[in-house]
């Protein structure tokens, strides 16, 4: 066939709504845009693990410990599940955390903010996995067979996240007045940074044009960014806490809130390395790595032994 021929069937495919799988013919840019998406989304899941991980051993009940370490658990699989997604796209594990390790890559904005207290592991699990549920809903339908269906496991394990981290918030906020402040605390320094996860907004998204072309993306920054605001608000009541956004308004025309913008210079600043925990996050996960350097090494030579005793 020639190219047009493929682009045709590549094209017919996406409108019937159909998967693209990794043997089937793609243009190179929706290759390199999922390979892109998809090694930032598995960065962040293991760099997301460091922020929450940190309160293992803090956590202030055995019940509370287990939870969170299962969902820090959770989320070093869904990284897993992620890297081989976008190595089935022809490219390597390796030079996926080459790029991670030495700041080339990037992964989401929030996991460059501290933990300070555990509120703050209560904010995380219900509004930054409830901001990722948001997301990631819409990518169980995205078009690319194997991230489509990675994201479908994923999603099941986001929601308890997101409930776990919702129950943090609900014994904070119905226990004592200094919980309670504590609780309201956390959300006063997780609310912007959390809207600020959706990515720009969407005049200023150099990739949503071509993601939501090729159904890699179904939903904009600026449309999921607005859901999680009117769901979210509900939530807070809910709770008897303020949302930090004096600018905060229902609007009767458009059937949502009318909020304040993310101070996007931050933002900026944030993905470009410069956060309050980049470099913090980074040396973890160098070291992370390089602690497990046996075990790489182990599982290799353990491979190379069994082929050797398949091939003799
Ligand atoms: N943090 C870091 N970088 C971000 C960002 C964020 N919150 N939002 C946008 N960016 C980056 C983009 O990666 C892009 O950079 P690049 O061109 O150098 O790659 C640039 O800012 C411009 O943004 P765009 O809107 O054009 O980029 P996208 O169309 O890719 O949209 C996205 C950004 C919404 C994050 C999209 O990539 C996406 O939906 N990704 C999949 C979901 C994901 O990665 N979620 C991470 C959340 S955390 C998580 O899932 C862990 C869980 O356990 C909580």
């Amino acid at each position: 066939m020639e190219n047009k021929q493929f682009e045709d069937v590549f094209e017919a495919k996406l409108a019937k709504n159909e998967m693209i799988e990794p043997k089937d013919w793609m243009p190179d840019n929706y290759r390199k845009h999922l390979i892109r998406q998809i090694s930032q989304h598995a960065h962040s899941e293991i760099v997301g693990m460091l922020p929450e991980g940190n309160w293992i051993t803090r956590a202030p009940s055995l019940r509370a410990k287990v939870v969170l370490l299962a969902k820090v658990q959770d989320e070093g699989g869904h990284g897993l599940y992620l890297y081989t997604a976008a190595e089935t796209l022809g490219t390597g594990r390796d030079e996926l955390l080459e790029a991670l390790h030495t700041g080339k890559a990037k992964y989401s904005s929030i996991f460059n903010y501290p933990t300070l207290t555990w509120a703050d592991i209560g904010a995380v699990g219900w509004l930054v996995d409830g901001a990722a549920i948001m997301n990631q809903v819409m990518l169980q339908r995205t078009s690319y067979g194997p991230y489509a269906r990675a994201m479908v496991r994923i999603c099941k394990e986001e929601s308890f996240h997101q409930r776990q981290g919702y129950e943090i918030m609900c014994h904070l906020s119905f226990g004592t007045a200094e919980q309670k402040a504590m609780a309201q605390d956390a959300l006063n320094r997780w609310w912007f940074p959390t809207m600020m996860m959706f990515g720009p907004p969407d005049s200023e998204s150099p990739n949503s044009e071509n993601a939501l072309k090729w159904r890699i993306k179904r939903e904009s920054n600026d449309q999921l960014r607005q859901r999680f605001v009117n769901q979210t608000v509900q939530q807070v009541e809910y709770l008897g806490l303020t949302v930090p956004d004096p600018k905060l308004k229902w609007n009767e025309e458009k059937k949502g809130y009318d909020f304040s913008e993310p101070n996007w210079v931050e933002f900026k600043n944030v993905i470009s390395g410069n956060g309050p925990c980049n470099k913090e996050r980074l040396a973890a996960r160098n070291q992370a790595h390089k602690n497990g350097e046996w075990v790489r090494a182990a599982a290799q030579a353990f491979a190379k032994k069994r082929a050797q005793k398949i091939a003799a």
